[in-house]
């Protein structure tokens, strides 16, 4: 075969992804520049070759798995995120703020506080009414440290088989000591309650039970977060075993004008009596008037208008969903 011919072939062979064809020919042209008296390059051109074929005994290249990735079934476990959320985006008490601010503080500083025998805050329940910014902490401590989230997925954690339950559990709670990062047990109850069918009263005991046991073990260097709509329904013995127990509100007055300018933008009307929205709004959650906020922010896009209709805002902040639950207190 010409030279050029080989080319063409050796190209074909990888096109088609013919291996044997491309080996072949690959030989061709070395035995060719062997005969050409061209024995160096005919070596090299084998050695090549070789090379080439042990490479492609190995298993294909695994496709780039970010840091922290959980793998097999801790990947139906784990859910992980990476957060670019901040503390800054939650709009919450003075007292919410500060204890949040400590935990971040007491994290960056957790190699020097370790090495005087000290250990930072690390494991937190959240508590409080739905819609009050307890996920969104989740994301923003996450994002504020630069870990990954990992969302435990309460669904596929809590079996019918209550062996295999505490089984997952010390396989996430061993990843929190392998990948350090933010674990978070959302809805947090379900496996904390203890207002259950007297049928399962002992199941659901066992499973707290290890709960308790291992987060009490736990010495990694990760944040373990949980969080719950309903405290009341939750064991005391749960709650000794957190380094911190941070309780979410219901927006004070001035908290929900300060929700309403941030999502409103330049949306917002010049002269727009944000004072007397806020007493309309009280009793919301920071999500429902969010989603107020939002909702006429996109009406007036959707209009091509430059601001949001004050009347339409004002009704929508009335229109108060159907509560099951108000914060018992
Ligand atoms: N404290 C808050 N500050 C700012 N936005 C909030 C706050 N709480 C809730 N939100 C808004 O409502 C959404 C849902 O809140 P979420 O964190 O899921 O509440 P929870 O977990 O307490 O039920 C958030 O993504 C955010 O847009
Ligand atoms: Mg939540």
């Amino acid at each position: 075969m010409a030279r050029g011919d080989q080319l063409k072939a050796l190209l074909a062979s990888y096109l088609e992804g013919n291996e044997a064809q491309f080996y072949s020919v690959a030989m061709q042209l070395a035995a060719d520049e062997a005969r050409k008296g061209h024995g160096r390059l005919a070596e090299e051109l084998r050695e090549l070759i070789d090379r080439t074929k042990v490479a492609r005994k190995r298993p294909p290249l695994e496709p780039p798995t970010p840091i922290g990735r959980p793998r097999g079934e801790l990947a139906q476990l784990l859910r992980v995120a990476y957060p670019k959320a901040r503390l800054a985006d939650l709009i919450v008490s003075e007292r919410v703020e500060q204890a949040l601010r400590r935990i971040v503080k007491e994290q960056r500083h957790l190699t020097k506080l370790l090495e005087h025998g000290l250990s930072p805050r690390r494991k937190i329940l959240l508590v409080g009414s739905p819609g009050t910014g307890k996920t969104l902490t989740a994301s923003a401590l996450a994002g504020e440290l630069g870990l990954p989230l990992f969302a435990v997925r309460l669904d596929a954690l809590l079996t019918r088989f209550m062996g295999e339950t505490a089984a997952k559990l010390r396989q996430i709670f061993d990843a929190s000591h392998s990948a350090r990062g933010v674990y978070f047990f959302d809805e947090f109850d379900a496996i904390g309650s203890q207002r259950v069918s007297p049928n399962d009263i002992g199941e659901v005991r066992r499973i707290l039970n290890s709960f308790l046991v291992m987060i009490e073990e736990d010495t990694s260097h990760s944040l373990i977060l949980a969080a719950t709509n309903h405290p009341q329904i939750l064991d005391d013995a749960l709650f000794r075993r957190f380094d911190d127990v941070i309780e979410y509100e219901l927006p004070q007055p001035s908290q929900i004008v300060q929700i309403l300018e941030s999502r409103l933008g330049r949306f917002a009307p010049p002269n727009l009596d944000v004072r007397a929205l806020a007493t309309t709004a009280e009793g919301l959650s920071h999500a429902e008037i969010t989603r107020a906020a939002e909702e006429a922010v996109k009406n007036a896009v959707m209009h091509d208008h430059d601001h949001v209709s004050p009347e339409e805002l004002e009704g929508l902040l009335q229109r108060r969903p159907p509560r099951t639950w108000r914060p018992q207190r």
